[in-house]
């Protein structure tokens, strides 16, 4: 399937991007969220809290995962991943850390889910920490997709 995307290719490579920031910005602001709503716990706010988290997952982190794996998965096979195309080696480490992150993001709407039933658990600092995971990971990830060093 290399090249199937003909003409379109430049274009699905824009929105696959463009979804990417809004994931990226998702999943950005989710764990501190997660800090504030726990840190409210047992308080009139954590409601307020509970009612943000459920919006972001809604209207930004649930649309924008969706489409930025369809629109992934059409990139990887117009650049021939199931072709058996050389030089792929970083698309498979990309890939690797693109699952991780979806991992992270469930892991991150799971607590959302847990504080809203009232039950924390994480160490406040260490909630903290776990929000820079997003970060690290989009350092990464990029460097493979825009330098393509092997
Ligand atoms: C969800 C699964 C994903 C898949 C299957 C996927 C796959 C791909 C593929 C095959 C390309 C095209 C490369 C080319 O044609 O040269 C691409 C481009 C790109 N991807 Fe992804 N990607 C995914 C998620 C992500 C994420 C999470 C990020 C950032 C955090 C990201 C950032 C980029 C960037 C910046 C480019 C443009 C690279 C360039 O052409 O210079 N992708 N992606």
């Amino acid at each position: 399937m290399t090249g199937w995307l003909g003409n379109a290719y430049l274009w699905v490579k824009a929105f696959h991007i463009i979804f990417v920031i809004f994931w990226m910005a998702g999943l950005f602001l989710l764990p501190r969220y997660l800090v504030h709503h726990q840190e409210a716990l047992g308080t009139p706010e954590a409601a307020a809290w509970e009612k943000r988290e459920a919006l972001l997952r809604r209207m930004i982190l649930e649309p924008s995962i969706g489409i930025v794996w369809l629109l992934g998965i059409a990139l990887a096979l117009n650049v021939g991943l199931v072709d058996g195309q050389p030089g792929l080696g970083w698309l498979h480490v990309k890939l690797l850390l693109v699952f991780a992150l979806s991992g992270y993001h469930g892991w991150a709407v799971g607590y959302s889910k847990k504080l809203a039933r009232g039950r924390g658990g994480i160490a406040s600092r260490r909630l903290r920490l776990l929000g820079e995971v997003p970060a690290l990971a989009v350092i990464l990830i990029v460097v493979l997709a825009v330098v393509k060093p092997f």
